[in-house]
């Protein structure tokens, strides 16, 4: 099972470029960041996700690695990073940072060595094709850049070319190497190097990028044998060497926990059981439990979820999302009076909450921005953090921004903070009532009532979650002691009845029965 600290773990996502400038540069850094910390434990949370804060050339907001052992200067001095550590620490604060495993910047300097036209050291520390014509079927393959007789492969872009941790079925063994191999047992040790130099200078962990990509040919999405052998080999060596550190995947599959990590993001990818939660909004069949007008099925929810769940529920946790940098924000879709709901719900289902920066305040997806740094769609979360009404929303003195900032005189931490009825408000007591209960950070999960649109009702223990994403009211049939304590509301509280549970038009409650 995980370490203990994740089990409580509530995690705010800070995108280093958009959090808070302190040298007017319009681009956020590092002590803004240790700046803010005790705003991040004001809301209740006790561990960050910082986004890539390496040296790199940007051509993939950071997850083009060209030095894995250097802050980016855009993000300050190596002594911010260790400060900004220490901070966080002395106020309890975690700090996991994203390790980009499966490829490089193509400006990495042992890239550039290995497209060098004879052989050397770094000759298979990437995945090249043995001739210049070879662009072979099933992988993305740049050819024309460098000298080397062969073309690389790339896992995204084509400026991150793909690390070789080898292969597990071998179709053309001219050049593609056996996951067993030495050159990929290489990749893979080096790799190790790079989390025990970052967990040495005090990182609690790490978010796998694109975790099921590093061993290639070895099968689909869900079961990846060989590259959960790799990943059991790093758990083997952090049990050793830093039992108190965390992996957590992106990966979104209960193959994950299997694999050894101790959680696993469950993303918002189409039909899955978070799409059917919330976000399937805009298919034309509408078919998240969240739609206002009722066409999704808590139904198909709840047994995907459940399915999921038991599966990883020993052995790891679910991390689960508000948003994140590659993922629209919820607002505007969703009112504030919506997004209570939703991130009452998301948090106390049974896993680790991830709140992306600004999403405690209800900050909007910007649509049709211009791409930055390659972010295309994902520009429009990724806009600066909006403190207050000041000139760049107070994230920054400069004249220009990396990216427009939004003013918005209601959706700013200022004034947020200044009215009860916040979202932002709502969302501290949210997390101060969950870490109230013990039930939300257990194991026990139930699903007591899931048919349509009509309440959604599960069991955490003793407490019973209700809630109701409609503007009409709706009622349950589930009897419940009369006497049973009403804990936690918002709208009105939902009322139980001798047979049943009256549910309020946009309401969630939590009884003890
Ligand atoms: C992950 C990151 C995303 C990045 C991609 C390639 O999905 O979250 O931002 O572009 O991997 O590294």
């Amino acid at each position: 099972m995980g370490n203990n600290w994740l089990k409580s773990a509530v995690f705010y996502e800070i995108y280093p470029n958009s959090f808070m400038d302190t040298n007017g540069d319009g681009y956020g850094d590092l002590k803004g960041i240790t700046s803010k910390l005790d705003y991040v434990k004001s809301l209740g949370a006790n561990a960050i996700w910082l986004n890539p804060h390496y040296d790199s050339p940007f051509m993939d907001g950071g997850y083009d690695v060209r030095d894995f052992f250097k802050v980016s200067p855009r993000f300050g001095t190596e002594e911010d990073f260790d400060e900004f550590i220490r901070m966080a620490h002395s106020k309890g604060i975690k700090v996991i940072l994203d390790l980009v495993a499966g490829h490089t910047s193509e400006q990495n300097p042992d890239f550039l060595r290995s497209a060098e036209p004879t052989e050397n050291e770094m000759y298979d520390r990437f995945i090249w094709t043995r001739g210049e014509w070879d662009f072979p079927q099933g992988f993305k393959a740049i050819g024309g850049r460098h000298n080397r007789k062969g073309n690389y492969i790339v896992n995204f872009y084509s400026t991150q070319p793909s690390l070789n941790y080898g292969f597990n079925k071998i179709d053309e063994p001219s050049w593609q190497m056996s996951y067993k191999s030495e050159a990929a047992l290489k990749t893979r040790e080096w790799l190790k190097s790079v989390m025990r130099f970052w967990l040495d200078r005090g990182a609690d962990g790490f978010r796998v990028d694109m975790a099921d990509s590093l061993v290639k040919n070895d099968g689909d999405w869900g079961e990846k044998p060989a590259t959960s052998e790799l990943w059991q080999d790093v758990r083997a060596m952090l049990d050793k060497e830093y039992p108190d550190a965390v992996l957590i995947s992106e990966w979104s599959n209960p193959q994950a926990i299997r694999a050894g990590f101790h959680a696993d993001f469950m993303l918002d990818h189409w039909g899955n059981p978070y799409n059917l939660l919330v976000r399937g909004e805009e298919a034309p069949d509408g078919h998240s439990y969240f739609d206002i007008k009722g066409s999704g099925d808590a139904a198909k929810f709840a047994k995907g979820f459940t399915e999921w769940y038991d599966q990883i529920k020993d052995d790891g946790y679910l991390a689960i999302i508000s948003c994140n940098h590659d993922t629209p924000r919820l607002a505007p879709i969703y009112s504030h009076d919506q997004l209570k709901l939703i991130y009452a719900t998301l948090f106390t289902l049974p896993g680790v909450p991830f709140i992306y920066y600004g999403d405690e305040i209800g900050m909007k997806y910007i649509k049709d921005l211009p791409s930055v740094e390659c972010g295309f769609a994902r520009t429009g979360s990724r806009t600066p953090m909006q403190w207050s009404t000041d000139k760049n929303a107070g994230f920054s003195t400069a004249e220009k921004t990396f990216l427009p900032t939004e003013i918005d005189k209601n959706i700013n931490v200022e004034a947020q903070q200044k009215d009860k009825k916040s979202l932002l408000n709502f969302v501290k007591s949210l997390l101060a009532f969950r870490k109230s209960r013990e039930e939300f950070t257990s194991r026990d999960f139930e699903i007591v009532h899931a048919v349509g649109s009509e309440p959604l009702c599960y069991k955490r223990g003793n407490l019973l979650c209700i809630v109701n994403p409609l503007s009409s009211k709706g009622s349950v049939n589930i009897v419940v002691p009369p006497k049973s304590k009403e804990l936690f509301s918002e709208g009105k509280a939902a009322k139980i009845k001798k047979d049943g549970i009256d549910v309020p038009p946009l309401s969630f409650t939590v009884f003890e029965v």
